[in-house]
């Protein structure tokens, strides 16, 4: 992975450039503090699990500040990476229209990054931190221009927005609802542009060999969405560490997880038909697209968290 992709480092508060960068973008009066929760445990259907609600309260915070925490840092690192993005397709652009449409996108993302920085006030590295980022970071950095646009502007943009617009119905912060409001305001134009270039350029889209990168890549964000909660599982087990078959299974039936992923593959598949898409691209990732069973999830789980704990020995 091109280290570079989501961990550039940044300028101490005192550096001069952060002088003009404050006289260019107004940064919001929001005092926040490091890991303060801005979604409750309801927002993560915690309520209705039965392993946390046998928690001591200490136990409880801990977990949902967690929770709210990775959240943060996804965005920000979605919002860090989409701006070195939308500059490579501003480079890359074959027309002086669609060069000036991505470099307003960059400096876009610039912002929605600006106004996430206050909230994240931890490390660069995120790659090992969560797969999802790891895999946009490989997107940005291997994937050919026309398969960065599918997967990061088709797929990633309007899967953002559905994902910002919960954040912003159930953030408990006002300050960070109206910054996730006008994210998504952008984030639809964004999402937009590269559809119509998909319809505009279908020739080239339709080229096999880029609809076998496309291909590749899609199958490994299916495969992350088909494994269900692992966000919440993964703050879970940091306070209840070793989760058995059973109680893995048990949370996922309380969560509700099966059918939260039957909606996030319909999502996926409604975004796929969005680009130009071929039958036969269609039937090379039609299994990913139906939902696991609970217990094919409850075993995906167990090994990746067995794993994990493994890892850590
Ligand atoms: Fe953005
Ligand atoms: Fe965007």
């Amino acid at each position: 992975m091109n280290s570079n992709v989501l961990s550039l480092p940044r300028l101490t508060l005192e550096h001069p450039l952060n002088r003009i960068l404050r006289a260019k973008h107004e940064a919001r009066d929001n005092n926040v503090s490091l890991y303060e929760v801005h979604w409750n445990a309801d927002f993560w259907g915690l309520n209705l699990v039965l392993v946390f609600e046998k928690l001591g309260a200490e136990k409880k915070s801990k977990i949902v500040s967690l929770l709210s925490h990775s959240l943060i840092q996804e965005a920000y690192f979605i919002e860090k990476g989409a701006m070195l993005m939308m500059s490579k397709f501003a480079v890359e652009a074959k027309f002086a229209e669609e060069r000036a449409l991505f470099s307003i996108f960059a400096a876009e993302e610039a912002k929605h990054f600006l106004a996430l920085k206050p909230f994240y006030i931890d490390s660069e590295q995120a790659g090992e931190l969560n797969g999802f980022l790891s895999e946009m970071a490989k997107i940005s950095s291997e994937a050919s221009p026309r398969c960065a646009i599918y997967i990061l502007q088709v797929i990633l943009e309007g899967w953002g927005l559905w994902h910002y617009k919960a954040l912003a119905a159930a953030t408990t912060n006002e300050c960070l609802k109206k910054i996730f409001e006008e994210i998504i305001h952008d984030e639809a134009s964004h999402h937009g542009a590269g559809v119509m270039i998909g319809r505009h350029n279908e020739n080239e889209f339709l080229h096999l060999p880029l609809q076998r990168e496309i291909s590749g890549y899609l199958k490994n964000l299916l495969r992350m969405i088909r494994i269900g909660p692992v966000r919440v599982f993964t703050a879970l087990s940091s306070e209840v560490p070793s989760l058995s078959y059973e109680e893995i299974k048990g949370i996922l039936i309380q969560l509700n997880s099966k059918e939260v992923v039957v909606s996030q593959l319909e999502i996926i598949a409604r975004l796929i038909g969005q680009g130009p898409v071929p039958k036969i691209f269609i039937d090379s990732i039609q299994d990913l697209l139906v939902a696991p069973s609970v217990d094919e999830m409850a075993s995906a789980l167990e090994f990746l968290f067995q794993n994990k704990s493994s890892a850590v020995e």
